[in-house]
């Protein structure tokens, strides 16, 4: 079962901030995910929400900001916005991405990060996981390659799942711990011989870890994952 470290360990160090990334890899996440959008100049920036607000010092939207005006923001603890190449340069491949699409036009730069990355520097398609709410997203990356591994995420049930599911060759569904017509052992039974693998997010007290284990879920997002 893979422990998956939830925009880092942002239980203990600021959000998607390779502080919190070093962290994850350090109280021993397999996996790591972050939530990307594209700024202004065009590069690829790892940030939760559509504006600085919340996680820096900095007011605005990230798409109304060039990458040089982004990095003058402090995200927390002296930490700066980092781009994805800046976190796959630190972090290297000691765990694996799990890179969620949540700004639009993201699809195909995240794609063209992910190529380069496996045809310059020896990465393979096994280090990531490109995930997204959004099936468009993941329907555009899926005709950009149809090796990537794709996550859907939900939040809630949906009866044309198992069609979803097949026709974009999705990886991994990762569902809120909150849904429960999903995450019972029959769904994840039947998932699993659909060849789908179960992930949830995000579990953070040990009561709740304790529980998802017994359903015998494939991985666990947490913002603490030494809690896992
Ligand atoms: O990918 C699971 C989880 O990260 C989705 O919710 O809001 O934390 O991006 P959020
Ligand atoms: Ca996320």
């Amino acid at each position: 079962m893979l422990k998956i470290g939830h925009r880092g360990a942002s239980g203990y160090e600021p959000e998607n901030t390779i502080r919190s990334f070093k962290k994850a890899v350090e109280l021993g996440a397999d996996m790591i995910e972050f939530d990307v959008h594209i700024c202004k100049s065009g590069e690829v920036v790892v940030i939760h929400d559509e504006k600085v607000n919340r996680t820096t010092n900095g007011r605005g939207q990230v798409a109304n900001k060039t990458l040089k005006e982004l990095k003058k923001l402090d995200a927390g603890r002296g930490e700066k916005i980092p781009t994805v190449e800046e976190v796959l340069d630190s972090i290297g491949k000691r765990v694996t991405f799990n890179i969620e699409l949540k700004g639009e036009k993201t699809a195909e730069p995240v794609y063209k990060i992910i190529k380069k990355y496996i045809e310059n520097f020896d990465w393979s398609y096994d280090d990531f996981l490109v995930s997204s709410f959004d099936y468009s997203k993941l329907k555009e990356m899926r005709g950009l390659d149809h090796k990537i591994r794709l996550g859907l995420i939900l939040n809630k049930f949906n009866k044309e799942l198992p069609k979803f599911l097949k026709d974009l060759d999705i990886y991994s569904i990762h569902i809120s711990r909150k849904e429960r017509k999903i995450l019972n052992k029959n769904y994840i039974n039947f998932l699993g011989k659909l060849g789908v693998k179960v992930f949830t997010w995000t579990a953070n007290q040990k009561g709740d870890i304790k529980k998802l284990k017994t359903l015998g879920v494939g991985g666990i997002f947490s913002d603490y994952p030494d809690r896992i």
